[in-house]
């Protein structure tokens, strides 16, 4: 199975990224403010359109490797503005002996936060991820990232409190949700 292309919510359409999305792809993440949160140190922003153009067509190719990931442009259906991205990424790390653990993460263009946007569009990628057949989905963040929090506590996800990982400075601030928690489209 893999992850449904489009997805529409209430305000929002989530879509494969384009070419054409690399402005504002470069916009966020050539933002120190942005990406220090997004991985461990040192944070390198991105530099030109031609970076933006690779992360991409990167982001497009590791869906096509495993259909169980996906990186969806959130789109703000009023006026066609993408204002971050929702996705679904295959963790690298061993627990219990199984490799492959999927996280949802997420992140928002500084000019668009405090609509409500991750927070919806994480909640229908959810749904999407449960759909397509995933089980479990865990949510990782720098123990301090207060906004992020924030969205996994709207999505109903369950704490799993401070965990030592390998991102984030060694120390995650963990959530998980299951297959059964799948929060309902809210509808306004
Ligand atoms: C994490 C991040 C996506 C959170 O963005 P956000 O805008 O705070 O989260 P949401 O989209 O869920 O919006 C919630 C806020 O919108 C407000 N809001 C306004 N209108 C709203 C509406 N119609 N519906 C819902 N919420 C609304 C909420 O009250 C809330 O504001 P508050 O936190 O001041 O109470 C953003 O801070 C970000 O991109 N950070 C950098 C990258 C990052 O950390 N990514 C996660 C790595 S683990």
């Amino acid at each position: 199975m893999s992850i449904a292309t489009a997805i529409e919510t209430e305000r929002l359409m989530l879509r494969p990224y384009r070419a054409d999305d690399a402005e504002r792809v470069l916009d966020v993440h050539s933002r120190l403010a942005v990406i220090r949160w997004l991985d461990n140190p040192p944070s390198t922003p991105m530099a030109d359109l031609d970076q933006a153009r690779a992360w991409v067509d990167r982001e497009l190719r590791r869906e096509r490797e495993d259909p169980l990931q996906a990186w969806r442009a959130i789109e703000v259906r009023d006026s066609g503005l993408v204002v971050g991205c929702v996705l679904l990424a295959r963790l690298e790390r061993i627990v219990d002996g199984f490799v492959g653990e999927y996280e949802i993460g997420w992140h928002l263009n500084p000019d668009s936060v405090g609509n409500g946007y991750a927070s919806e569009a994480a909640a229908a990628m959810v749904r999407a991820a449960f759909a397509a057949g995933h089980r479990r989905l865990v949510i990782d963040m720098y123990p301090d990232n207060h906004p992020s929090a924030g969205v996994a506590r709207r999505l109903g996800a369950r704490e799993l409190g401070e965990q030592a990982e390998p991102w984030y400075g060694d120390t995650s601030l963990m959530f998980e949700l299951v297959a059964a928690s799948v929060p309902r489209e809210r509808r306004g």
